[in-house]
């Protein structure tokens, strides 16, 4: 038996990914290591998102380097937003990898290692393909692993927004959707397994199903008719942009108890002159007057949110305007960056003013901002009882499984091991609050 060790850089599009090549390699005889010295095959599935991330990449692979001198026959391949991003200039840059692949080149990985293996001379495969629908054809059999209780469904690829600062679109091509029939089926398999929450993904799921579908929907029905799949118990969704975010969707939110009350709403600045220059189309009110109507008909509704700091030009007093709007709304949590300038992206040509030192000083300001908020939240919840859906083992000393409630607060449990397992959706009450995490005991 063949082994193959798979790295994951990235967005969870790039784990759904790496999980994806994980199967069809098991389909030609591989099994997964977490070893590398073990492995026939490594792929490392990268991200061009920022700069770090792509320095993540390089650091790794100079590891990987000595395993190839030692071991000839071992394959190595990077995949994923680099791979289409610098396909030649990564061949150039680390002669000793064997292919580079694309991330619309993922159901392909198969045929990469055959070609290697008969060529022996190192390719690189990138582009998009032809389709306007995209389609993730099923394959039946054995699976490599039972799939999570929280299980990751792609809906829509692609992005067509072209964010100033953003590589995804040059990366991922066109948004393209797939058939809701196949979604429908998908997810059937997925419950069958074992799975009991379905997160739906894309780089903006809420522009599903504007073109190329042969049957259209938009994202709220299929929100409403993936609710009615027998055995589903939860459903949420990542990532959605507030311009494609519908008053329908918010009708969703209220309608579905399936539907979890969690949004993660990406604000990028609170500043409305910065959000031009992102080009992200629309203003701070335009956001705000969302959340509103979503918090009216959704009180208890949790917002997690992405802000990048820095961005060329930004003064001091834009840079307030983001912390003014973190307050406001409450998030809790974020995703916070430094701005990171993307070669090829129309922000990468605006003036970089802002000193690297300001940024790392705004970037320790709003996670210094969010750690009070996130703090405040999860007080709360001390001596409350939650609902959490078990999804494996906790690392937690003293505690004995892991899970998630509804609002995606993370909550470490204690309870009979014998008695309950992932999967299972239990009553929790709260008597511990630390940094981002609830702990407490099963009822
Ligand atoms: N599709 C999602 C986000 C995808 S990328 C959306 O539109 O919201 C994830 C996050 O990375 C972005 O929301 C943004 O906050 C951050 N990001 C993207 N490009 C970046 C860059 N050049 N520098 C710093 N952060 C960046
Ligand atoms: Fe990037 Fe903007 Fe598309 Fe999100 S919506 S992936 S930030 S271009
Ligand atoms: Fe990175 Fe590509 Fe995702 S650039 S964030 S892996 S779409």
């Amino acid at each position: 038996m063949k082994q193959v060790f798979l790295e994951t850089f990235g967005c969870q599009m790039n784990v759904a990914d790496t999980d994806r090549m994980e199967l069809i390699l098991f389909h030609s005889g591989y099994r997964r290591t977490q070893e590398k010295e073990d492995a026939d095959l490594i792929l490392v599935n990268t991200c061009s998102i920022r700069e770090k991330a792509e320095q993540k990449t390089f650091s790794l692979f100079g590891g990987l380097k000595p395993l190839k001198t030692t071991n000839p026959d071992l394959i190595l391949g990077l995949t994923g937003c680099m791979g289409q991003q610098d396909g030649e200039k990564m061949l150039k840059k680390m002669p000793y990898l064997d292919f580079v692949l694309g991330p619309d080149q993922v159901e392909g990985i198969d045929q990469a290692v055959n070609r290697v293996r008969e060529s022996k001379k190192p390719f690189v495969w990138t582009g998009f393909d032809i389709e306007k629908a995209y389609s993730i054809p099923e394959i039946s059999g054995d699976l490599p692993k039972k799939p999570s209780p929280s299980s990751f469904v792609n809906i829509i690829k692609g992005c067509d927004k072209f964010c100033t600062f953003c590589i995804v679109p040059f990366t991922r091509g066109r948004e393209k959707s797939r058939e809701p029939e196949e979604l429908y089926q998908e997810i059937r398999h997925l419950i069958d397994h074992g799975a009991k929450e379905i997160i739906l993904l894309g780089q903006n799921v809420n522009s599903y199903g504007k073109r190329g579908l042969k049957n259209p929907i938009p994202f709220h029905e299929l929100l409403y008719k993936i609710a009615e799949i027998p055995g589903l118990e939860r459903l949420r969704f990542t990532t959605s942009h507030p311009n494609d975010f519908t008053r329908e969707t918010i009708r969703a939110y209220r309608d579905l108890d399936k539907l979890v009350n969690h949004l993660h709403l990406p604000i990028q600045s609170g500043n409305n002159d910065i959000l031009k220059l992102m080009r992200r189309d629309h203003t701070v009110e335009e956001y705000q007057e969302l959340i509103d109507e979503l918090k009216s008909e959704v009180p208890d509704i949790s917002l997690t949110t992405d802000i990048i700091v820095g961005f060329p030009g930004e003064t001091d007093a834009q840079f307030r305007d983001t912390l003014k709007v973190m307050e406001r709304i409450g998030y809790s949590s974020s995703f916070m960056f430094s701005y990171s300038p993307r070669p090829g992206t129309p922000a990468s040509e605006f003036e970089d003013s802002v000193p690297l030192e300001t940024k790392s000083k705004r970037l320790q300001e709003i996670i210094k901002l969010q750690n009070r908020l996130t703090q405040e939240q999860v007080q709360s919840y001390k001596g409350k009882t939650v609902e959490v859906l078990i999804e494996g083992g906790s690392s937690k000393p003293g505690y004995s499984f892991k899970g998630r409630n509804p609002q995606y607060w993370r909550v470490n449990l204690k309870g009979d091991e014998k008695k309950f397992q992932p999967g299972d959706i239990v009553q929790v009450n709260i008597e511990k609050t630390s940094g981002h995490s609830l702990s407490g005991l099963i009822q």
